[in-house]
C-alpha cells in the first residue's frame, strides 16, 4: 500500500465521520472516551481532565472561519531556529490584513530586537482535505516593512541584508525608523535572507469556547498553519498542522496579561512582556493534553504522561482519533522506558535537554479501519499476525515495535523541554516540536528548537502508574488538584512526548 493511498484512506475516514459544518463537543464524546478508557476513566484527576477536555469544553468551530478582527499572541512564542516572538494580526472586512511580528533576543520576550509589518490580502478557499476542520486560504503580499529597536540590531541587520538584498539598504540603518523590505512596486526581496514567509496564512481554523461555563466569557482562538522545523524549508512548506493559537483581542481569556500588552503595541512601541524566571524542569508526576492536538499528516490525539523520578522511568498513553475534536478513537499506544536529564540547552534559551528511550509498547486498535490495517501486515512485525481485534490490547515489544505504525523498538529520542506556569497558576510542560519532515529526533543534531502544545500537570504523584492493570473504578479518587499542593521547592516536575512515531508510522505504510 503506497503512502498516498493511506493518506487518502485516512482523510476519507475522517471526512466521512463528520463533515458537518458546525460541530461541538457533546455527550457522545463521553461515551467514546469511556469506551477508550473503560471503567478506569474514573481513576484519577488526570483521566477526569482528559474526559473534561471533550465533555466540558463546549468548543465550536466556525466553518468557514470568520477571521475579521484583531488577534494577538497569548505569550512569548518560540519558532524553530529558535526565534522568540509575539504576533498581532488584524484582518479587515475588505479582505486585507496587517500583521505585526515582534522579534526578541530572549525567551520571555522582554528585549525586542525588530518588528516586521506585513500587509496583504487574504482569500479563503475550501475546507482542507489534509487537515480536517481546517480551511485553506491564499494570501498575496502588498508590502513588508521592518523597524529595528536598538542601534546594535539596526547595524547588524542592515549589514546582513546589504549582502543579500542590496537596494533595501541605503546607508546604515537607524533604530525606530521604518524600512521597506519588500513591496509590490519595489524590486528587492529580502525575505530569503530572513527566511520570511507568511505561509501560516494558508491554513486557518477559528474556535470559540465559553470559559468556565460562563456565557459572558467567550474566548475566540485563531489557529494558523505551522512553521517548518527546518528554517531553510520555510519558504517551501505548506502547513500541515497549527501553531499556538492567537486570541481575539475582544474575546480573550481575562487572565491573559500578554494579550493586553500586545494589543496596545505597534512597530514603534513593541510589546515588552513581564520578566519571569525560567522554571527548573523536573520530570515528575502526571501530565495531560489540554486540548485535542493535531499532528502533521492527519493525526489527532491526546497524551497522558507519567514520570517516575525515583528511577527515571516514564510511561506515555497516546490516544489517537480520526476527527479534530477527538471524538472518534482510532488507536491507542502505551509506551514506556527510561529517560535521562541533560544540561540547559545551548541552542534554545530556557530549554533543557533530555534523552528518552522507549523499550516497551502496547497497541490497542479502536476502530475497524485500524484493526484491518494492522491485520493486513504479514510477518512478525506487529504483534501476532492477523490477530488484532477492536478494543483488544496487544504487546508489541516482542516484535520490536510495530512496523505498521512506523515504530521500531528500542527507540531513542533527543528531547527538549521547558516548564511554565499559566495565567491560572497551573504548571505547563512543553516538549520539542516533531521534525516537520515526519522523521523522529533520533540523533542529537535533530533535537527540536521549538515546542509542541503544552501539557498541563494533573497530579504531582505518579501513582497509579498503570491504570490498564487495575479494574479499580470504584476506588476513591486520588486527591483532586494535587497540583496545587505541589511545591516548587521540591524541584520535581514533569514530562514528555514522543508521539509522533506515529507520523513516521503513516509514512511507513508503503514498506
Ligand atoms: C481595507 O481596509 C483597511 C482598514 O479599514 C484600510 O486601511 C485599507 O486601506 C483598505 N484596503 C483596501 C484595498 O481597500
Ligand atoms: C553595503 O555594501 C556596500 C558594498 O559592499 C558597502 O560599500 C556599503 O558600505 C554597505 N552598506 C552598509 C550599510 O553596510
Ligand atoms: C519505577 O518506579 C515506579 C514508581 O515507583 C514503579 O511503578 C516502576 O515499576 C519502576 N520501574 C522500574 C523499571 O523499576
Amino acid at each position: 500500500m503506497g503512502p498516498s493511498s493511506t493518506l487518502l484512506l485516512i482523510a476519507f475516514l475522517g471526512w466521512a465521520t463528520g463533515s458537518s459544518l458546525h460541530y461541538s463537543d457533546g455527550r457522545s464524546s463521553r461515551l467514546s472516551l469511556e469506551k477508550t478508557f473503560g471503567r478506569s476513566v474514573k481513576d484519577s484527576q488526570c483521566h477526569h481532565m482528559l474526559k473534561h477536555l471533550h465533555n466540558g469544553a463546549r468548543i465550536t468551530v466556525q466553518m468557514p472561519p470568520n477571521v475579521e478582527g484583531h488577534w494577538v499572541s497569548t505569550s512569548c512564542e518560540v519558532r524553530p531556529g529558535p526565534e522568540f516572538l509575539t504576533r498581532s494580526y488584524r484582518f479587515y472586512p475588505n479582505n486585507t490584513f496587517q500583521a505585526h511580528q515582534f522579534y526578541y533576543e530572549d525567551n520571555h520576550c522582554t528585549k525586542p530586537t525588530y518588528t516586521l509589518v506585513i500587509r496583504g490580502r487574504l482569500r479563503l478557499r475550501q475546507a482542507s482535505w489534509i487537515i480536517r476542520g481546517g480551511t485553506e486560504a491564499e494570501y498575496h503580499l502588498h508590502r513588508v516593512q521592518m523597524v529595528c529597536h536598538t542601534a546594535t540590531v539596526a547595524k547588524e541587520l542592515s549589514q546582513r541584508l546589504n549582502h543579500s538584498c542590496r537596494g533595501a539598504v541605503r546607508g546604515s540603518w537607524e533604530p525606530s525608523v521604518i524600512y521597506e523590505l519588500w513591496s509590490e512596486e519595489g524590486g528587492y526581496d529580502c525575505s530569503r535572507e530572513l527566511n520570511f514567509a507568511m505561509h501560516e496564512l494558508q491554513l486557518l481554523r477559528v474556535e470559540k469556547q465559553y470559559l468556565h461555563h460562563n456565557l459572558d466569557h467567550l474566548v475566540e482562538e485563531l489557529f494558523l498553519g505551522d512553521i517548518h522545523t527546518e528554517p531553510s524549508q520555510r519558504l517551501y512548506y505548506k502547513p500541515s498542522s497549527y501553531q499556538t493559537a492567537l486570541q481575539n483581542a475582544k474575546n480573550h481569556d481575562h487572565g491573559c496579561i500578554a494579550c493586553r500588552i500586545i494589543y496596545r503595541s505597534d512597530e514603534f512601541h513593541p510589546p515588552i512582556l513581564p520578566p519571569r524566571a525560567d522554571l527548573t524542569v523536573g520530570l515528575y508526576g502526571q501530565w495531560v493534553s489540554q486540548r485535542c492536538e493535531v499532528r502533521p499528516e492527519v493525526l489527532f490525539l491526546t497524551r497522558h504522561f507519567i514520570f517516575h523520578d525515583n528511577n527515571h522511568t516514564w510511561e506515555g498513553h497516546y490516544y489517537h482519533y480520526s476527527d479534530p475534536v477527538c471524538k472518534h478513537p482510532t488507536f491507542t499506544i502505551y509506551a514506556r522506558g527510561r529517560y535521562s536529564r541533560g544540561l540547559h540547552s545551548t541552542r534554545v534559551m530556557g530549554g533543557t535537554d533530555f534523552v528518552f528511550k522507549v523499550n516497551h509498547m502496547r497497541v490497542t486498535p479502536m476502530d475497524l479501519a485500524t484493526t484491518s490495517l494492522l491485520n493486513v501486515f504479514n510477518g512478525n512485525e506487529c504483534g501476532a499476525q492477523g490477530s488484532w481485534q477492536v478494543g483488544v490490547e496487544q504487546d508489541v515489544t516482542i516484535t520490536n515495535g510495530c512496523v505498521a505504525l512506523g515504530i521500531r523498538l528500542p527507540h531513542t529520542e533527543y528531547e527538549l523541554f521547558r516548564m511554565e506556569q499559566d495565567a491560572h497558576g497551573r504548571y505547563l510542560l512543553y516538549n520539542g516540536q516533531r521534525p516537520s519532515d515526519g522523521t523522529s529526533p533520533d540523533r542529537p543534531e535533530k533535537r527540536a528548537t521549538s515546542y509542541q502544545m503544552p501539557l498541563v500537570q494533573c497530579s504531582s504523584s505518579s501513582q497509579p502508574s498503570d491504570y490498564s492493570q487495575g479494574d479499580d473504578g470504584d476506588r476513591p479518587l486520588l486527591h483532586h488538584n494535587d497540583c496545587t499542593g505541589w511545591h516548587r521547592g521540591s524541584q520535581k516536575h514533569v514530562t514528555v512526548a514522543l508521539v509522533a512515531f506515529v507520523v513516521s508510522a503513516l509514512l511507513f505504510w508503503q514498506s
